[in-house]
């Protein structure tokens, strides 16, 4: 926990930035969306991502990620959530970025019926995974922000949409810089949301091989490289293998 809490201090602002962008691309949303319909809405959340964290930290990082890979396919809209519906569509809980990685979806499911209980058919799940991002976030150690609500929730689904726009480690820097600028974020945007990444000590050799493709500041390249100012090699390398995250053989 204190590893995860020590990170999320060094990317407070890469947090903020996507917080920040995904609340200001829409003129309807509001922080007050619900305060008449579902007063309850921000403290339920919270207690159920708290019990969820408790019980596992990584979820924090788990409920941050299925957030990131619900906005980037056709906006923050809950899509990610939608099983596929063999008539309709094919959706995005097996494509390629979320198999087996994405994780939360209980989590949501317990926030979503707890909230049915006490303000029925009101509050989206897009909402809930934005609050539910925000708050592990904040409970992870690391800030908090004020949480623009209002979205729909989608009705359809997009496996080959989330197959083309959620980021893969094999994406090259101009595929990156490309899809981060499809959602209005800059390469600067797209170095610090990297840092989320991270959230989990889990993450480190996903981390490691990410930077190494993506060259935005790899391990290898800080510790292997003569044309990297030492000092700035130094603080990377100190930041970048913490004690309890495995050393790579590099
Ligand atoms: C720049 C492009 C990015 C790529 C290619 C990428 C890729 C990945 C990969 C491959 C994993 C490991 C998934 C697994 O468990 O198998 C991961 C985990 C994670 N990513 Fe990213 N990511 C990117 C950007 C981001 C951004 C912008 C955020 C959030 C703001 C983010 C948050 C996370 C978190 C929190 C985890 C850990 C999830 C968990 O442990 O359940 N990533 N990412």
């Amino acid at each position: 926990m204190a590893s995860i809490v020590s990170c999320f201090s060094k990317f407070c602002l890469t947090l903020f930035l996507l917080v920040l962008f995904h609340g200001s691309t829409n003129a309807k949303l509001s922080t007050n969306f619900y305060s008449k319909s579902c007063p309850n809405l921000l403290p339920t959340v919270k207690f159920i991502v708290h019990s969820a964290i408790m019980k596992e930290a990584r979820m924090g990082a788990s409920l941050l990620r299925l957030f990131f890979h619900d906005c980037f396919v056709n906006g923050c809209d809950g899509s990610i959530l939608l099983d596929d519906d063999t008539s309709s569509f094919i959706g995005e809980k097996n494509a390629a970025p979320n198999r087996n990685s994405a994780r939360g979806f209980n989590v949501v499911d317990d926030i979503k019926s707890a909230i049915e209980i006490v303000c029925p058919g009101v509050v989206s799940c897009a909402d809930i995974l934005a609050i539910s991002a925000r708050d592990s976030v904040t409970i992870l150690g690391g800030p908090y922000w004020d949480v623009k609500l209002g979205r729909r929730d989608a009705r359809t689904a997009s496996q080959a949409a989330a197959n083309n726009n959620i980021p893969s480690p094999s994406s090259n820097l101009n595929q990156l810089i490309s899809r981060f600028s499809a959602h209005g974020l800059s390469p600067r945007d797209l170095v610090a949301l990297s840092g989320s990444n991270l959230a989990q000590d889990f993450i480190y050799r996903f981390y490691r091989n990410l930077l190494l493709v993506h060259r935005v500041g790899a391990p290898a390249r800080v510790y292997n490289e003569s044309n990297i100012d030492p000092s700035f090699a130094r603080t990377r390398q100190r930041n970048l293998y913490r004690p309890n995250y495995a050393r790579p053989n590099t």
